[in-house]
């Protein structure tokens, strides 16, 4: 007789944004005349760039010409798109990362989700609390979490680290008591759209180093970076490359939320004893993965072509201007706010201690506008709740002045 696999039934409810969904449906099914206004996921609304259009258009037609057919991609993913985001997204930051240093996949959820695969059951993970349910969930599903306090909302061998308006959202490192192994970082954050500098990332990278722990360093937000001294990669800290891996995106820097496409960059020099993790990723990618699609990954290209980084600059500044209506509007409108700076997040404080999912019904049924509960995100999120800035300009304006209509 066949079994399952019994971590899959230890996991609370069902993913965050697939319980939002189905309220929303609900919802929208009872009240078919409303205008429901998404700010919920962190899903883009502005069509791909021409240079993204034009570059796909061509790949389609070198896919049906017999001389310029490909088949099956490179493991690892094609030259021209590892060699076009070595020299961009990180020699022109000074970072020394080879292209084969690379490894091209089609998203960074599914990597992030994926890494904890080459790492030991017994590795003690560690996670900001609010967090991005993807890397406690993988973790969970691995077994590597223990049991499950439904009081509390939280597993018993996972690590959390508060992020609250008392520390401005971020992490503080661990205490002697609870050494983690694997600690994943999220910067620009997600959920709480906080921000490190170089020199706190630095104390991090210096932490990881001297406990012999890697760091799993989400950058899927990197584009939206307006500050100086917030870094864009971990490798901008000295002696990241022996204790990080790094996880990037094309969705929300490119709007490929529908197109598919991420990369993780694991230094050859980040080893366990002999062994490297370069060569684990890359036997577990050969095993189980075929590879971005050739006309996506030339899609990828043309994002660091000049016509495409002028394009993106754009779009990216579109959805900013955005974060600033909902941060100002609702900062004005009295509520406490934060994110939306480096980040198309804002994470505002829900009104007289209501709860998270109470706001996100109150929002729901009396203004019509979905946002994402703080939460769903950790037991530190309860309290607060999160906007997205992907939606249409005059979506947004809407949104906001139908939340200033409500009086608490
Ligand atoms: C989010 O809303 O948190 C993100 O869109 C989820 C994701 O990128 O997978």
């Amino acid at each position: 007789m066949f079994r399952i696999n019994e971590n899959y039934i230890k996991l609370p409810g069902s993913y965050l944004f697939s319980t939002i969904g189905k309220k929303v449906s609900v919802y929208s099914t009872a009240h078919p005349d409303k205008k429901i206004i998404r700010l919920g996921i962190g899903d883009v609304t502005l069509p791909l760039v021409p240079a993204v259009t034009e570059a796909l258009h061509g790949a389609v037609d070198e896919m049906g010409n017999a001389e310029t057919f490909r088949g099956y991609a490179p493991d690892l993913g094609y030259e021209f798109l590892r060699k076009a985001i070595a020299d961009n997204d990180y020699r022109a930051r000074g970072c020394d990362i080879d292209a084969d240093e690379i490894f091209i996949s089609d998203g960074a959820k599914c990597d992030t989700g994926n890494i904890q695969e080459i790492f030991s059951l017994d590795n003690r993970v560690a996670v900001c609390d609010p967090v991005y349910p993807v890397y406690v969930d993988s973790n969970v599903m691995a077994g590597r979490t223990g049991t499950y306090d439904s009081e509390r909302e939280t597993w018993s061998d996972v690590i959390y680290m508060p992020c609250t308006a008392e520390n401005r959202f971020a992490p503080e490192l661990p205490g002697e008591s609870r050494t983690p192994d694997l600690i994943y970082l999220c910067f620009p954050n997600n959920p709480t759209g906080a921000t490190i500098t170089r020199a706190q990332l630095q104390e991090w990278v210096d932490y990881a180093q001297k406990k012999g722990a890697v760091i799993l360093y989400d950058a899927a937000y990197e584009a939206y970076i307006s500050e100086e001294d917030v870094p864009h990669s971990i490798y901008e800290c000295e002696g990241a490359k022996s204790c990080a891996i790094e996880f990037r995106s094309f969705s929300k820097n490119a709007g490929f939320t529908g197109v598919r496409l991420g990369f993780t960059v694991i230094p050859k020099e980040l080893k366990c004893g002999d062994v490297s993790l370069h060569a684990l990723w890359a036997r577990r990618h050969g095993t189980k993965y075929n590879g971005a699609p050739y006309i996506v990954q030339r899609a990828g290209e043309a994002v660091y072509s000049e016509a495409g980084k002028a394009q993106l600059k754009e779009q990216v500044a579109y959805y900013m201007k955005n974060a600033k209506y909902i941060f100002n509007g609702l900062k004005e409108a009295g509520y406490t706010v934060s994110g939306g700076v480096n980040s198309p997040y804002i994470w505002l404080k829900t009104p007289k201690g209501m709860s998270s999912w109470e706001f996100f019904d109150c929002l729901l049924e009396q203004v019509n506008v979905v946002g994402t509960p703080g939460s769903g995100f950790g037991p530190s999120g309860e309290g607060y709740f999160r906007l997205t800035a992907f939606g249409s300009y005059e979506n947004t304006v809407e949104a906001v002045d139908r939340i200033r209509t409500l009086q608490f």
